[in-house]
């Protein structure tokens, strides 16, 4: 595994994907940061880690091999790793807030943002971002964030945190790539979704709150919602929030 290790950039996102125009890059290159300047999160947001705390690391994959119709299972596989590393060190009630946001008892301890890289209407590469709460302590006005060690009393090794997470990665891009486990990995990814068969508020892109339950997801990463009237309704990625 080829791996940058970086003080400070922008964001290893942003660093990774201007590499990867310049570079041919070797597949699960991954770039670390101890401290990012402009790290970005989901719809245009701000990603906030404290220096040297927490993993930010973004990883380059190859997936010229996936059709651009199943680009979610790049989500699922990235969602499904993270939840096995945190399974792996004991961290308890892994939840995978949709699309993909990490949680362990409601409080949210790592984000994704993939960046997809496109040519010809066909899937190349992937830019994964991967923001994970390691040892930080205190979040200022972001009350739904925590921290692994704050859920487990623990300090961690970031170093040992990321080996864990591609190694993880790996396996599950394995099992998608060579035993095509279409079936069973979104069955795995929607076993793991917070509030799952439970009645939850929703906001859509006009700011009207939706009841409903969820009910999964669809082959293309759509989260369906079972609302009142019974019928069961698909909704996009930018399409709804779901509210704590
Ligand atoms: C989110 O939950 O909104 C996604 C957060 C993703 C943050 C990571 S940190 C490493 C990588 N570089 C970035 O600028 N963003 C991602």
């Amino acid at each position: 595994m080829q791996i940058i290790k970086l003080n400070a950039t922008d964001s290893t996102n942003t660093y990774l994907r201007e590499l990867s125009v310049n570079k041919e890059l070797e597949d699960y290159t991954v770039v670390t940061a101890n401290h990012q300047t402009n790290g970005r999160g989901q719809m245009g947001t701000n990603w906030e880690s404290q220096s040297g705390k927490n993993l930010t690391v973004s990883v380059f994959k190859d997936v010229s091999w996936l059709g651009v119709a199943n680009h979610f299972f790049i989500s699922m596989v990235v969602s499904l790793s993270l939840a096995k590393t945190l399974n792996e060190i004991m961290v308890m009630n892994v939840k995978i807030k949709w699309p993909n946001d990490i949680l362990s008892d409601n409080y949210k301890l790592g984000g994704i943002l993939i960046e997809n890289i496109i040519k010809n209407n066909q899937l190349k590469a992937s830019v994964i971002g991967i923001g994970l709460n390691v040892n930080q302590t205190i979040f200022d006005n972001l009350p739904q964030a925590s921290s692994i060690q704050n859920i487990t009393g623990r300090h961690f090794s970031l170093e040992e945190i990321l080996n864990m997470l591609v190694e993880n990665l790996m396996y599950f891009f394995n099992e998608l790539q060579y035993k095509h486990a279409f079936v069973e990995l979104k069955q795995a990814y929607d076993d793991k979704l917070f509030r799952i068969h439970k009645p939850s508020t929703f906001k859509d892109k006009k700011g009207n709150l939706i009841a409903g339950y969820i009910h999964g997801t669809d082959a293309y990463g759509n989260l369906l919602l079972l609302l009142e009237n019974q019928v069961i309704k698909s909704y996009g990625f930018k399409e709804l929030e779901l509210l704590y």
